[in-house]
């Protein structure tokens, strides 16, 4: 059980965020304790905010990866305005984190790597679905799916439970692939009684470089009023 956060605060959030994740993973209970909200701002200034699962992490210099379609409604709203706000809530655990940031697209290597590592079913469900895009029927997306997977050397006979590529796996779609959200703020918060919870705020500068990257500079931590 996590009763408070510790004194000093930790110098890097995220890390505290990894023992979190690795605990509630331990603790196995909810199925998927990486399931993290991720909010946009469309082009208008329209938030959405959907869930997507935390696929890595890393603590310095300080990233978060998932992967979606790049052409989804997300992937729009990204393209048009690279800030994103995060949140993972583990509620049997009592235990928040907040995460605000820049999300910018992981490099192809990397999305590659993770797509290989994805059972072939789930490479040919990111080659049948126009994420986000209107739909005349659930069969219609099967169709849809399957066609493309033949169009990929898929045979015939292939069914949705059935998807054996040839060589073993399918390519990775150009349209889909990794975000890494740089963080900018932290908040952890920890469940406390008569509503006294545990909560701070990390913050930090992150500017973009001429590489076109973000480049972090150090932590600052603030105790926040619950
Ligand atoms: C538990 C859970 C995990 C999900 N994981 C992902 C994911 O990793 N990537 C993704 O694109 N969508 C994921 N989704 C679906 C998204 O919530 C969302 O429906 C989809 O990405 C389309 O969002 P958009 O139209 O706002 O782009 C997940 C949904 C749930 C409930």
């Amino acid at each position: 059980m996590i009763d408070v956060l510790p004194t000093p605060l930790p110098d890097n959030p995220l890390e505290t965020l990894a023992a979190w994740l690795d605990h509630a993973t331990l603790q196995a209970l909810q199925p998927n304790p990486n399931a993290m909200t991720v909010a946009t701002l469309d082009a208008d200034g329209t938030p959405s905010i959907r869930v997507v699962l935390l696929k890595a992490l890393v603590t310095d210099p300080g990233y978060l990866v998932f992967y979606s379609n790049y052409q989804s409604r997300k992937g729009q709203a990204i393209a048009s305005n690279p800030q994103v706000a995060c949140c993972l809530h583990w509620d049997a655990l009592g235990l928040q984190v907040r995460v605000e940031g820049i999300a910018v697209r992981s490099p192809a290597e990397e999305s590659d790597a993770y797509f290989a590592s994805r059972d072939p079913a789930s490479q040919l469900g990111a080659w049948g679905s126009d994420q986000s895009r209107p739909l005349a029927s659930r069969e219609a997306l099967i169709a849809q799916t399957l066609a493309r997977g033949r169009a990929l050397g898929l045979p015939d006979t292939a069914t949705l439970a059935d998807v054996k590529p040839p060589g073993g796996a399918l390519p990775r779609p150009p349209h889909w692939g990794g975000y890494r959200v740089w963080a900018r703020a932290v908040e952890l918060w920890v469940d406390g009684a008569a509503r006294i919870h545990d909560r701070a705020r990390w913050e930090r500068p992150l500017t973009t470089g001429d590489d076109g990257l973000p480049h972090p500079g150090a932590w600052q931590a603030q105790r926040l009023q619950p």
